[in-house]
């Protein structure tokens, strides 16, 4: 089985939107595979049968004086299992290794399924980025994102041979799943994981239902 998971990121605008864009997920989706769509913490609270919501990030406290956060626990309650956790985004905005080890320590403990992004950016080598990005933790999903392929922050192409090198020296390191994400769509889905991944992160290609349908197809 193979994870699909789409990232959403701040998309869409609108509770109207959101309602459209899982109620087509829902009547489309068939396949074995394990489809998870992290979405906005607003629109978590949905009711989707074929697939299954997921957070984007999460704070690393259960509860307590910390405005504007939201504590795995909450997502727990709210029937969520998946959490995405360090996005390249997130570090973008500052966020420290330290902080992305507090948080997965915490969703884990609650019993959520940390996403791990890592990757390395433009110039900078993808080994000494994992060593540095990667935790020693069991239950993750690892997400290898190569920064500089993804669509809005470079779009360079990194094909699946080479992504399958990095996707190895990683195994060397974890047990845990690993998937690739960087601007994958469904002409390229397949390839990647014919080389070996778990499945795949989808950010912009997923923002069209027709078009994620396509990628859950063909994966
Ligand atoms: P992309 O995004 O598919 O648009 O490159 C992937 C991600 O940011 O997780």
């Amino acid at each position: 089985m193979k994870y699909i998971i789409a990232n959403l990121k701040m998309n869409p605008d609108s509770v109207k939107k959101a309602e459209k864009y899982f109620k087509f997920l829902d009547k489309r989706i068939r396949t074995k595979n394990k489809v998870i769509v992290c979405v906005p913490f607003v629109f978590l609270n949905f009711k989707v049968k074929k697939f299954n919501l997921g957070a984007q990030d999460c704070f690393w406290e259960d509860k307590g004086p910390y405005t504007g956060e939201i504590s795995p626990l909450m997502l727990k309650d709210l029937g969520v299992k998946y959490v995405i956790i360090g996005h390249s985004e997130r570090r973008a905005l500052g966020e420290a290794e330290e902080i992305i080890e507090r948080k997965l320590r915490a969703a884990l403990k609650v019993g959520l399924t940390p996403i791990l992004c890592i990757g390395e950016k433009k110039g900078e080598s993808a080994k000494e980025i994992i060593d540095k990005q990667l935790k020693p933790l069991k239950g993750l999903i690892i997400a290898y994102e190569p920064v500089w392929a993804i669509s809005t922050s470079g779009g360079g192409f990194c094909s699946p041979e080479k992504a399958k090198e990095i996707m190895e020296y990683i195994r060397t390191k974890t047990d845990n799943l690993v998937i690739y994400g960087g601007s994958v769509d469904s002409s390229d889905i397949h390839s990647y994981l014919k080389v070996g991944f778990d499945g795949a992160l989808v950010g912009g290609a997923s923002l069209d239902p027709k078009e994620f349908i396509k990628i859950v197809e063909n994966a």
